[in-house]
């Protein structure tokens, strides 16, 4: 593995040897026996657990995020009907076609930030007859697509719709007509209302608009980070807010809507404790399904202004990685700052807002704001990050990157008729198997790596972690999840990551109580952790097969290459 490094490599090399000696001889005991009984020479062992569940890994952690910013839906997403870009009404063909092959569920829309002053009624009606609007990043919003245009990419894709209402800027009433507008059966009005359907009710508007069914949006995110952007709020301000819009509003369908709280700024578990206690002070409190989390991973940077997307050493590398491995901390604190009581329906965590957030320099363009390219280090850090969200699949049940196309930690990159898919993009493909699998304890051997940047001043900037310097002083040096197929109790799927810049890891892995009969592998990994897609190299960095031996005495021998992630489907018997 190359490196374009201030940092000698040896350097890092002997820092791993040292923070490996620390952390391997806590596990010396059991590792030991590991590879007595294995033979040759291991660096790990992984063991899956069939019998310890966790819960189902709900399909919609793999989800997506929109928003009106730089380039993410004028000419990421929405290139217009009379573009020469292939497109389906209007929408990029690409984002299309890619989006069906990741199974995108859920996509997420306006914002963001760009929701809490986003009026929805800008953005209906013929399109030649809207106004366009200075918008909250600066940008110009010609209102050309709006919810009939995303409701179209929704069913495009194939995803459900979620939405960010607007609380800081529109009152409740707004809120309730954009659910009526939206799932409001044509011609009819709420249940529980003794008026006649008018000529102007909003389901008549919506199917003058061109779509006479309804929308039926479930998943419905209450106002966007009210901490800050969405009103500077406290928590028990924003906890009255959230009543007084949530309360009594009509669903128009059998089931309630997924009404989605805003959570904490990063680790902010303060937020949590606190709104929880103003919300249920009230009993009405059936409204909440989700809090809302947002983290983003921002390294410590040793050279670069706030991190570099493409400039990076190894010191940064390890850095980034240990501290997006942060999200297993900040999903376990602030499900126990919820409080959720057993045998009370829970309140699910929705990470709605998640990736790796670099410094300028790497945008495609001065109208592209937030756009950066996205290396193999991000594809790890994707790995890392769904394996947590499968870890915690009683607990997460909706997360969307942040955000899919020409923004922050993309799947995809498009700048007018050019396009292209980013390493994440293979991951989020790669994991396809685990969605509806029952996920599985599994336990990972193997020394730590040492950030070692662990001491370096915290990143200044929202949506990061802000805890203690303890929880960044070690990385995993293997980490990963299993599941069980949903429709074969004999096939499992082992997502392993392995953050060493430079060393292959040898494991042994075995599954408790069960022998493994076969085995076939997927690997991303490449020359180079700088290596990434562009325009000019759009295969530049993809999956491979993966030679991986075939079982002996039921377990598997298998090196994971440096800085890979891999897929594994297992059968057993
Ligand atoms: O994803 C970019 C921005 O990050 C979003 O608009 C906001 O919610 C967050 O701070």
């Amino acid at each position: 593995m190359t490196l374009k490094s201030t940092t000698p490599i040896a350097t890092s090399r002997r820092t791993f040897l040292k923070a490996s000696t620390l952390a391997a001889s806590a596990l010396a005991l059991r590792h030991s026996t590991l590879l007595a009984q294995s033979g040759p020479h291991t660096d790990a062992s992984i063991e899956i657990l069939p019998a310890e569940t966790i819960g189902t890994i709900s399909p919609e952690i793999y989800s997506h995020f929109i928003e009106h910013l730089g380039g993410v839906i004028y000419d990421g997403v929405w290139v217009g009907e009379g573009s020469k870009i292939p497109n389906q009404h209007g929408i990029r063909t690409a984002f299309i076609d890619a989006m069906r092959a990741v199974q995108a569920p859920v996509l997420r829309w306006p914002g963001g930030c760009f929701a809490d002053s986003y009026d929805w009624r800008d953005g209906i009606g013929p399109r030649d007859k809207r106004a366009a609007r200075a918008a909250f990043w600066g940008q110009q919003d010609s209102n050309e697509y709006g919810l009939h245009e995303f409701m179209r990419t929704c069913r495009a894709i194939g995803a459900k719709p979620y939405l960010a209402a607007n609380l800081r800027t529109l009152p409740a009433r707004d809120f309730y007509q954009e659910i009526e507008y939206c799932n409001a059966p044509a011609g009819n009005l709420p249940s529980n209302s003794a008026a006649k359907p008018a000529p102007d009710a909003l389901a008549a508007q919506r199917a003058a608009n061109g779509d006479p069914e309804p929308f039926n949006v479930d998943l419905w995110g209450v106002g966007n980070e009210s901490w800050g952007c969405g009103g500077n709020l406290t928590p028990e301000e924003y906890a009255a807010m959230f009543r007084r819009f949530t309360a009594w509003t009509p669903s128009y369908g059998k089931d309630p809507l997924r009404f989605v709280a805003v959570g904490p700024n990063g680790d902010d578990t303060d937020w949590t404790r606190r709104l929880f206690h103003a919300l249920y002070q009230n009993p009405e409190r059936r409204h909440l399904w989700g809090l809302s989390i947002h983290y983003y991973t921002s390294g410590s940077p040793s050279q670069f202004a706030a991190g570099d997307a493409l400039n990076f050493n190894s010191d940064d590398f390890y850095d980034l990685l240990t501290r997006g491995s942060i999200m297993e901390r900040v999903v376990t604190d602030h499900w126990t700052a919820m409080g959720n009581t057993p045998g009370q329906p829970q309140v699910k965590l929705v990470v709605d807002e998640w990736g790796a957030w670099y410094g300028k320099g790497t945008e495609l363009g001065p109208n592209y704001n937030l756009s950066q390219q996205s290396t193999m280090r991000d594809a790890l850090l994707t790995g890392i990050t769904l394996d947590i969200f499968q870890r915690h699949a009683d607990k997460v049940a909706v997360a969307n990157v942040a955000q899919s196309i020409n923004c922050i930690h993309s799947l995809m990159l498009a700048q007018e008729d050019k396009f292209t898919l980013t390493p994440t993009f293979h991951v989020f493909q790669m994991y396809l198997p685990h969605r509806g699998a029952q996920a599985v304890r599994t336990e990972f051997t193997t020394p730590t790596i040492e950030n070692p940047l662990a001491n370096a001043p915290i990143p200044v900037g929202g949506n990061s972690y802000t805890g203690s310097l303890d929880a960044v002083k070690t990385l995993a040096g293997l980490s990963g999840s299993a599941s069980i197929s949903p429709t074969n109790p004999k096939l499992l799927t082992l997502t392993v990551v392995n953050p060493h810049l430079d060393r292959p890891i040898t494991t042994d892995i075995a599954i408790r109580g069960a022998s493994i009969a076969s085995a076939s592998a997927t690997v991303l990994a490449s020359n180079d952790v700088h290596d990434h897609n562009d325009f000019a190299h759009p295969n530049a960095v993809h999956p491979n097969p993966a030679t991986t031996a075939q079982p002996t005495a039921g377990k598997l021998l298998h090196t994971f290459p440096p800085a890979s992630v891999t897929t594994f489907q297992l059968t057993l018997f």
